[in-house]
């Protein structure tokens, strides 16, 4: 029979105690550290594409509201929706982001303009219900988009020209969203 080292075997079983203490109560190694700030530096990427979000959604609702005071004012004019859906278009093909004009009252005036994807349908059904905001991170190809969704309520009187079902909506509800995909960096 083999003899067992014995002052050996004791030496490599303290050792290793130690090994597992020293890793149980070690401070946060450097990679921990950098892998820790990697995620708060992410996380305020996603901060700072929602804050860019509401920047445009303010600057295309008011944009929308403008054009609709001042010159549209008959079912004949160019709507503000088709404005804004040119500039969209434009916005993509130049690789900024993509927005999308979305119904939410089960009669869209254009057929396109439908929830179309899991995100989009539970945007729908979060607008519905009075949320002011719904967004999702997704990747793609390796890169970080940030899909959101804002609600258009029935902010004039003047929608109803066109649309006239909006009267059917309660005060505030949304009958209409926009749908976000930005990419996070
Ligand atoms: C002059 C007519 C007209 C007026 C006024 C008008 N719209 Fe529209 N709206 C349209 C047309 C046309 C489309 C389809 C645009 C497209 O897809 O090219 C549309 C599309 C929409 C959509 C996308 C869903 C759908 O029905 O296709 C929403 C939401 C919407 N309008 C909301 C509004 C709101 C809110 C107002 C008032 C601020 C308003 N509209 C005023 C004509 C009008």
């Amino acid at each position: 029979m083999k003899k067992v080292n014995r002052p050996l075997a004791l030496t490599i079983a303290l050792l290793t105690g130690v090994a597992v203490v020293w890793a149980a109560f070690s401070p946060a190694t450097a990679a921990d550290k950098e892998k820790k700030a990697g995620e708060k530096k992410t996380d305020a990427a996603v901060e700072r594409t929602r804050k860019t979000v509401r920047m445009l959604d303010d600057l295309y609702k008011t944009a929308v509201v403008a054009i609709t005071t001042h010159y549209v004012n008959d079912t004949d004019d160019l709507s503000a929706g088709s404005a804004a859906k040119a500039l969209f278009a434009a916005m993509k093909e130049k690789g900024w982001h993509d927005v999308r004009l979305l119904d939410a009252t089960g009669e869209p005036y254009e057929e396109t303009n439908v929830a179309k994807d899991d995100f989009e349908k539970a945007a729908v059904k979060e607008m519905k219900a009075g949320k002011g905001w719904y967004d999702e991170v997704v990747e793609k190809d390796g890169k970080r988009y940030l899909r959101a969704a804002t609600p258009i309520p029935v902010v004039m009187d003047k929608c109803m020209m066109c649309h006239p079902h909006y009267k059917d909506a309660k005060k505030g509800e949304a009958i209409g969203l926009l749908s976000y995909t930005i990419k996070v960096e």
